[in-house]
């Protein structure tokens, strides 16, 4: 069963694992949906709510005050493309062919939650292994069809998982990336992978890391989409709620910082040292602790100070600048810091589906790659820090003709 929250609802606010009532540790104002690019006749009617953010002191779980409804999140024209970054596309090819490693040779079957347009199911796919995606905004999942991915537009949860034993029987693996952080109804997607799993199977995903976040105030990664912000402290009790277990944990330098999880039936492995030594190391960080957010909430407001000054200064000499990336992540920074088309031009992204809009909220317009070519600016603001490696590679004649990137995770600066 799906329980969709109210849109809006402040959780009240109650944790979405335990039950218990918490309070947000930090508030980020009046926001739009973060992947909501709007035309300009689409101003008028736009849709903000509170986005606040708090730690359940009983299980430890960070996750949102308020939830957004997931059919304004997901749909016919979901804004985000997993295939617009290379170094995603070769992440998921590498992280298929370790699960294809570890798959058992007679007749597996993969279900992926999450898919969007295949980037990693399409591997499978390649390989004639059976496999099904569950995605259910349809022009991504479009996409991934006409590369031969099996697809299914519905909402992964305990019914949809019922429905796929049926059909197919059950999985072998289950995979998700920056997915399973984005449902609020955590019990019934736990549930359905209990059902779901072959008894020897594992469950294997991976979403940005709450260590991360704090260790980086990386506080970008904070938005609508992003019910859940998972440390191994909290994910371990909510699935011991169903008899699941995390076997394995190992870090990924992708987005900012994640973590993949590899979870199965209770004793059906070993668990891995690397789970005790995570644990250990939230420990040290603090995650454990209410200081430790209270203290990132004071560096998130140092840092919305510190760029905004940067960019007054950097405008105040005649300097153009573009931002670089239409990422969600760039609406909590941009809605946050209140940082408009008066200090950046417009944002260029590679996304079709994203050009000749505007920014929620702040109504940046975004641009071709090509309006960044042909007129490069004397300063590029990295919304897309996450892709840093890949995109300096790629603006090496920028950053040689004496362009500059401006950074703000984990502080505000300029690179080179
Ligand atoms: N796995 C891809 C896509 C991540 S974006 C990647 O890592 O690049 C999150 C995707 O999850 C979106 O395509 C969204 O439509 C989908 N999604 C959201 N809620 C879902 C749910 N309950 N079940 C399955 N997919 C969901
Ligand atoms: P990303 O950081 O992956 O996602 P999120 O929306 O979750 O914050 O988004 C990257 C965006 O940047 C995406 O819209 C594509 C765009 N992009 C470019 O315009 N050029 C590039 O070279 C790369 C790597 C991404
Ligand atoms: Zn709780």
């Amino acid at each position: 069963m799906t329980a969709l929250l109210r849109e809006g609802e402040a959780t009240g606010t109650q944790c979405l694992v335990c039950k218990t009532p918490f309070r947000p540790f930090i508030s980020f104002g009046r926001q739009p949906i973060a992947n909501a690019f709007l035309r300009p006749d689409q101003v008028a009617g736009e849709f903000f709510f509170e986005l606040t953010v708090g730690r359940c002191d009983a299980c430890g779980m960070v996750q949102l005050g308020s939830l957004v409804d997931e059919r304004k999140l997901f749909h016919e024209e979901y804004a985000f493309f997993s295939g617009t970054s290379k170094g995603m596309a070769s992440h998921f090819e590498r992280f298929a062919r370790t699960m294809r490693g570890r798959l058992p040779s007679t007749d597996p079957l993969v279900v992926e939650i999450g898919s969007n347009d295949g980037i990693m199911l399409k591997h499978f796919a390649a390989a004639g292994i059976r496999h099904l995606g569950v995605e259910p905004s349809t022009n991504v999942a479009d996409v991934a069809r006409a590369s031969g991915v099996r697809t299914v537009s519905r909402f992964f949860d305990e019914e949809l998982a019922r429905e796929i034993v049926a059909s197919d029987g059950q999985a072998d693996a289950i995979l998700g990336a920056n997915v399973i952080c984005h449902i609020p109804y955590i019990h019934s997607v736990f549930g359905g992978v209990k059902l779901l799993m072959k008894p020897e199977g594992t469950f294997v995903f991976e979403d940005p890391y709450l260590g991360d976040v704090i260790e980086k105030t990386a506080y970008d990664q904070i938005y609508d989409e992003h019910v859940f912000y998972f440390s191994v402290s909290s994910l371990s009790k909510a699935f011991a709620m169903h008899d699941l277990e995390i076997v394995d944990v190992e870090p990924q330098s992708v987005h900012g910082g994640e973590l993949r999880y590899t979870v199965q039936h209770r004793g059906a492995g070993a668990v891995s040292d690397n789970v005790v030594a995570q644990l250990r190391r939230e420990s040290d960080l603090g995650l454990d602790r209410a200081d430790t957010f209270e203290r990132f909430r004071e560096r998130v407001e140092r840092s919305r100070e510190d760029l905004v000054d940067l960019l007054r200064t950097t405008k105040a000499k005649g300097r153009r600048v573009v931002g670089y990336g239409a990422t969600s992540k760039s609406t909590t920074v941009t809605n946050y810091c209140g940082i408009g088309p008066d200090l950046v031009e417009f944002i260029s992204d590679t996304t079709p589906i994203k050009q000749g809009k505007l920014s929620p909220g702040t109504h940046i317009p975004v641009r071709p790659y090509a309006d960044f070519q042909s007129r490069p600016p004397e300063v590029a603001l990295l919304f897309a820090w996450n892709h840093a490696a890949e995109i300096l590679a790629k603006e090496s004649d920028f950053v040689a003709g004496g362009g500059r990137f401006i950074v703000y995770v984990p502080e505000v600066q300029f690179i080179p």
